[in-house]
């Protein structure tokens, strides 16, 4: 493959750039030029597995579009009193803020994490946008917009990248097993995009759902930019990545003895041209933006009506949307503009979305909404709506 002998390559030249400097240093300026040496660091994994807490719950917060650029890039449509002192460190204290609020389990970006174009370095862009989650050693995983690989890193460079970090459970693609070793797994490759992937979540800890999955979050790759017949459109999600996402549950659903299947999730960044068509059964939130969907239709959403296993769909790429409308079924909700340097409008809160699964007694989910705290000084936490996502389900307790 041309960028796996592209990484040898570097990682060649790397180690020849090393040798240099170390020969250089230690024949030549040995006596005026220090080399200080760092500890190798490995990466810091979550504890695992991903499982709700004792009192039934497992909240998630979702963050769309952060548009990260380099940390000092200005925001963008902030009132003119605010421009002045805003930058992505904005992003960075909010992100902090929501978090130390709300005490999530989980944080799943859905893309747009930084804005290619505004950076010259993705890594340290990457480093700066996820800090605080891997600051708050908080499991987290991610999706890319499609702004994501418009700097120095293909899609495939983040999402082994992004892999990488502390405390991500990000997968650059699913595992499957290897052809010529049985005991060995190995990254699919017969699928289309880069982060494709599902992530289980167990039941309460000594519960007598504590060793078995209980919930699921489907995580996909709606890709970036494409032409179609001359027409430049927005990426979608391809039938390679739906077959997988078909097997995945079937998988997860054999041998599960429970009335229904298990509950999942579903994580991308672009909407599907039904979210533009509707007509939504019911809508909750604000539809405020025209969506900006791919003119192809790959059949996502009968695929996952024909699953039924996926509930709710939690999206990115319209920054001012921040509604849950129902489309046969199945709820899709989009998380609202995070990022200080993506577009919003001034004098509007950037926000994110905490999705809350409450498995108590009385069996429901709740999905809930919340403004956000723009600066330092706007009370976090007031719940924008809160409604009934769940009819009540029976898989779970007694
Ligand atoms: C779950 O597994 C642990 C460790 O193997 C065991 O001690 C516990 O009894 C199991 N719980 C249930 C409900 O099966
Ligand atoms: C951005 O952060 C600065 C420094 O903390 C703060 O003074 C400013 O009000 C913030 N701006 C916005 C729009 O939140």
């Amino acid at each position: 493959m041309q960028s796996s002998s592209t990484l040898i390559q570097s990682f060649l030249y790397l180690a020849l750039i090393t040798i240099s400097l170390y020969l250089l240093q230690f024949f030549i300026l040995s006596d005026r030029l220090t080399v200080s040496h760092h500890k190798i660091t490995h990466k810091k994994h979550p504890h695992l597995p991903l499982r709700f807490n004792s009192d039934g719950t497992f909240k998630i917060l979702q963050v769309a579009d952060m548009h990260y650029g380099t940390g000092l890039t200005r925001c963008r449509d902030v009132l003119s009193s605010e421009f002045e002192r805003c930058s992505d460190h904005n992003t960075t204290l909010f992100l902090k803020r929501m978090i130390d609020a709300e005490k999530p389990d989980f944080i799943a970006f859905t893309g747009d994490n930084i804005f290619g174009s505004s950076t010259n370095d993705a890594a340290e862009s990457l480093f700066k946008a996820f800090g605080p989650a891997m600051d708050s050693r908080l499991p987290w995983a991610a999706v890319l917009g499609n702004h994501d690989q418009e700097s120095t890193m293909t899609r495939e460079e983040l999402m082994l990248f992004i892999s990488l970090m502390d405390y991500s459970l990000s997968q650059p693609n699913p595992l499957t097993q290897d052809p010529t070793d049985p005991t060995k797994q190995q990254i699919m490759t017969e699928i289309d995009g880069f982060g494709n992937y599902d992530l289980r979540v167990w039941g309460p800890p000594g519960s007598h759902l504590a060793n078995q999955t209980i919930f699921n979050l489907f995580f996909l790759d709606s890709g970036d930019r494409a032409y179609v017949d001359g027409f430049k459109t927005y990426g979608w999600i391809k039938e390679s990545q739906l077959r997988w996402l078909r097997g995945a549950s079937k998988g997860h659903n054999q041998g599960n003895h429970q009335s229904q299947d298990i509950p999942s999730l579903a994580f991308f960044h672009i909407p599907i041209p039904e979210i533009r068509s509707g007509p939504f059964r019911e809508i909750f939130g604000e539809y405020r933006e025209h969506v900006a969907c791919s003119i192809v239709n790959s059949g996502v959403l009968q695929t996952l009506v024909s699953m039924g296993d996926v509930k709710a769909v939690f999206l990115g790429h319209d920054h001012l949307n921040d509604f849950c409308g129902n489309l046969n079924g199945i709820w899709f909700c989009y998380g609202g503009g995070f990022g200080y340097h993506g577009y919003g409008r001034a004098g509007w809160s950037r926000r994110g979305r905490v999705i809350l699964d409450l498995m108590d007694i009385i069996k429901l989910i709740f999905v809930t909404g919340l403004p956000f705290c723009q600066g330092l000084c706007c009370p976090c936490g007031e719940r924008l709506w809160q409604f009934s996502l769940l009819s009540p389900f029976d898989m779970i307790m007694d």
